[in-house]
């Protein structure tokens, strides 16, 4: 089964930090920052997908109420909403997040977990009819659970958001087509701040080479660069 064709999309600093927040005062962020969401939007992918600490950080939007379940859950997939067709993917593989709807901006919630979640977050997903699938047994599998996103949904593209322990495992895995990246012209020394790719314990180390595709000089300093 193929799998989807995966594009990484960050914004950094030119030190490779992706930690935003620190920068959002920068006269470089400021001049640069109407330009982002306009090439976000230039993807125009069938989904995107983050890990379970961008996705806490950045989205979910309450603790999980977890109650004991009142028949058997299906340790499959779960289907939320058959109809979506754009997609949010979160990388939880302990099944920790918790979301008040099953959508983010549209893009319907697709969980992707591994078997150590309980009974308890399955039936919580499915009442908010959040839609799941298990891959792995202590983590999650990702290049399984890339294939399964393609066989259960209509993916054939995907957006991968970071942060940078999800960029690295997907990187490691061969699992990356294509890089776009946001320089923006400030240097973070932040110490211990994510990085683009912090790659993980899991998954070995990885160097590839990449083929630049284009370059673009944008508001504020910034270069948008493309790879294959
Ligand atoms: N500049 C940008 O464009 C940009 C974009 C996105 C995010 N960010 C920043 O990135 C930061 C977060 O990055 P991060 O590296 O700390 O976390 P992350 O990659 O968002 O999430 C890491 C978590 O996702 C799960 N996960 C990821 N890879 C996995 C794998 N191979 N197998 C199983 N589980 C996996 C694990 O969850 P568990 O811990 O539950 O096991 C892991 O701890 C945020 O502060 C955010 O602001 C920046």
């Amino acid at each position: 089964m193929p799998r989807p064709h995966i594009i990484l999309h960050m914004i950094s600093s030119v030190n490779g930090k992706i930690l935003t927040a620190p920068w959002r005062t920068s006269r470089a962020w400021q001049a640069a920052e109407a330009g982002f969401d306009p090439v976000y939007r230039s993807f125009a992918t069938d989904g995107w997908v983050c890990g379970r600490v961008t996705m806490e950080q950045d989205f979910a939007d309450e603790a999980p109420e977890l109650l004991p379940p009142t028949a058997p859950v299906s340790r499959d997939h779960f289907i939320g909403d058959p109809q979506a067709s754009t997609f949010a993917v979160a990388i939880d593989p302990g099944g920790k997040l918790g979301w008040t709807g099953n959508a983010i901006e549209g893009d319907h919630l697709i969980e992707v977990l591994s078997e150590q979640v309980t009974d308890a977050y399955l039936h919580y997903l499915q009442r908010r009819r959040i839609s799941y699938l298990i891959c792995g047994r202590d983590t999650v599998d990702l290049a399984a659970a890339m294939q399964r996103l393609a066989e259960l949904f209509p993916i054939r593209t995907l957006l991968l958001q970071g942060g940078g322990y999800l960029n690295g495992s997907m990187f490691n895995l061969g699992l990356v087509d294509e890089v776009s990246l946001m320089l923006l012209p400030v240097a973070d020394s932040h110490p211990g701040h994510t990085a683009l790719e912090t790659g993980t314990r899991t998954t070995l180390p990885r160097v590839s080479d990449l083929q630049l595709v284009s370059m673009q000089r944008m508001d504020g300093g910034v270069v948008w660069l493309r790879y294959r």
